[in-house]
């Protein structure tokens, strides 16, 4: 069966809350999922999974250094990569505080390992944003993007 990875960093608890809800939509639509926090993860599991969606709040407009130095220590392992689903999902405090140009650094570092992103025309089209805790609009969002990456992996890689 596929599978994917749900890779998370959060200090206060709303990245990793959204985290789980994501999880909630792989596994309700039919795929296995490990969700973890980037501290449990090694490098050399990515190249197990099918799928790969990082998440992690936005600290200066940006994700986390804890996140950062995890896919740049990947370097050994991007080329294995090419293929997999790819995606991303943040949380900020304010609206326009740069939770896009957090999705968007982690989905360039999926593209430069060839992986597969998807947009979305009736969710959040970069990917789930919560702004603080996530409310239950957000969690709606998160589970039907974690459908969303399942169905993807399913056709891909099912
Ligand atoms: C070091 C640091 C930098 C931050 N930078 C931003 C920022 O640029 N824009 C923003 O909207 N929120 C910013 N925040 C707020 C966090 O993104 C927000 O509280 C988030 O929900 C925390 O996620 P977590 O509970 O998963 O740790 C920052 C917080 C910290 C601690």
């Amino acid at each position: 069966m596929p599978s994917v990875l749900i890779c998370y960093y959060s200090r206060t608890g709303n990245t990793e809350a959204m985290a789980h809800k994501i999880a909630d939509g792989v596994r309700e639509a039919g795929v296995d999922v490990d969700v973890k926090k980037v501290s449990e993860v090694k490098q050399a599991d990515l190249v197990k999974y099918d799928g790969i969606v990082y998440g992690s709040p936005t600290y200066f407009g940006g994700c986390a250094g804890e996140l950062k130095t995890f896919i740049d220590k990947s370097d050994d392992y991007y080329e294995q990569l090419e293929g997999k689903v790819g995606g991303a999902f943040t949380s900020s405090d304010s609206i326009g505080g740069g939770n896009e140009t957090t999705i968007m650094q982690i989905i360039q570092a999926h593209l430069i390992c060839g992986m597969v992103v998807t947009g979305d025309m009736e969710g959040e089209p970069y990917g789930p944003v919560s702004i603080g805790k996530p409310d239950t609009e957000v969690e709606k969002n998160c589970v039907e993007y974690g459908k969303r990456i399942a169905n993807l992996v399913r056709k891909l890689h099912g």
